[in-house]
């Protein structure tokens, strides 16, 4: 396939040039974003230092699986740069607990947009030291290279394969949880064929589409 790379130096989003292109397999890469935007209508603070990139992608009838899919890609590739993360659903990648990379997917009519933000040389903002870190020693290029290599190598991976490839990475199975958004609290039990989480509460199982999770423990 090959991904054809378009290099910028600042842009609103990355997610806006891939939305203005909508052309496959063309990938876009930011020095920084002035208006970059994370999962649920949130800002993601984007300066020089980090990776922020967009894949455009067709979609194809696993289309919402993709972010997913995008998230064992970061872990695998960072894994591979020697740096230990895990998944917290849906796809937020945790460095020690605390939150290093984040992936948005907006699919727009044929295409997919999967936006990876990782932050490495980027300071993270006093306020968000809590639940936010970033990775100094890692080169940007090089986890460039990596990711979209390996997700070549897997963009043709069953549904069912993706969610087994999640399953191996994730920190987020078996342990008392809350979604923020609903209120709901429980034990996240497993992800089903969608990448819905399934939570055991008090009134029995429970499946979220989508949502922010939080650890109570
Ligand atoms: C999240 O965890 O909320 C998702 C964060 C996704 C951030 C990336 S950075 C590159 C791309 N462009 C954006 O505006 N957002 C995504």
């Amino acid at each position: 396939m090959n991904f054809q790379v378009l290099h910028f130096d600042s842009v609103t989003s990355t997610q806006d040039i891939g939305r203005m292109l909508l052309r496959e397999n063309v990938v876009i890469v930011a020095e920084e974003q002035r208006n970059g935007r994370g999962r649920r209508g949130r800002k993601w603070i984007s300066p020089v230092g980090g990776l922020w990139m967009t894949v455009i992608l067709k979609s194809e009838k696993n289309a919402h699986i993709l972010p997913l899919l995008a998230s064992v890609v970061v872990a695998k590739a960072l894994d591979n740069l020697g740096v230990k993360c895990c998944l917290k659903w849906p796809n937020d990648i945790l460095v020690e607990g605390k939150k290093v990379a984040g992936i948005l997917g907006e699919i727009y009519d044929t295409h997919v947009l999967l936006g990876i933000g990782v932050n490495l040389q980027n300071e993270i903002p006093p306020e968000l030291k809590e639940i936010a870190t970033n990775l100094p020693m890692v080169n940007k290029e090089k986890l460039l290279m990596l990711i979209l290599e390996l997700l070549e190598n897997t963009l043709s991976l069953t549904s069912k394969t993706i969610l087994e490839e999640w399953r191996k990475y994730q920190c987020t199975l078996g342990r008392k949880v809350v979604i923020e958004d609903d209120g709901t609290v429980g034990v996240a039990m497993d992800i089903d064929e969608n990448g819905f989480l399934i939570i055991s509460t008090e009134n029995g199982f429970k499946k979220i589409k989508a949502g922010t999770l939080r650890f109570m423990e």
